[in-house]
C-alpha cells in the first residue's frame, strides 16, 4: 500500500521569481518581485506602484519603458491592431503591460508612476 504522507497534496508550491527595478526618469528606483507568467505592470501594481496604463492590451503604447538589463518575453500574442511588436518596437522601449521577466530585469519608464503606496 502506497504511503502517502507527504504525496503532492502536502508538497510546499515553489515559485521562481525575479527582482524587477524601476527608475525613476529624474532618479531614484524601486524593486518588486515578479513572476514569469505575470506581466511587469501588473506585479508592480501587485507590489503598490502606480505606473501610468491605458489599455493593457499592449496597444495604446503608454506603458513604455527602456530595458536596460536583465531579459523579458512577450506575455501573449500582441493584438493585431497593436501599434508596434513589444518587442521589436524601434524606439528601443518595451510594454510593461504586454512583458514577463525571464530574469532579474531593470527597466526606465517613460511615463510618471509612484509607489509603493
Ligand atoms: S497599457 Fe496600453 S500598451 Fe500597455
Amino acid at each position: 500500500m502506497p504511503n502517502l504522507a507527504g504525496g503532492l497534496g502536502t508538497q510546499p508550491v515553489t515559485r521562481m521569481s525575479f527582482q524587477i527595478r524601476l527608475n525613476h526618469l529624474d532618479g531614484g528606483q524601486v524593486a518588486f518581485s515578479g513572476e514569469p507568467e505575470v506581466s511587469i505592470a501588473r506585479s508592480a501594481a501587485l507590489a503598490g506602484i502606480q505606473l501610468t496604463t491605458g489599455c493593457l492590451q499592449g496597444r495604446c503604447a503608454i506603458c513604455r519603458a527602456y530595458l536596460q538589463q536583465g531579459s523579458v518575453r512577450l506575455r501573449r500574442r500582441p493584438s493585431p491592431s497593436a501599434l508596434t511588436s513589444p518587442l521589436a518596437r524601434t524606439d528601443g522601449t518595451v510594454l510593461l503591460c504586454a512583458i514577463v521577466p525571464l530574469s532579474a530585469v531593470e527597466l526606465t519608464p517613460l511615463s510618471p508612476w509612484t509607489g509603493p503606496v
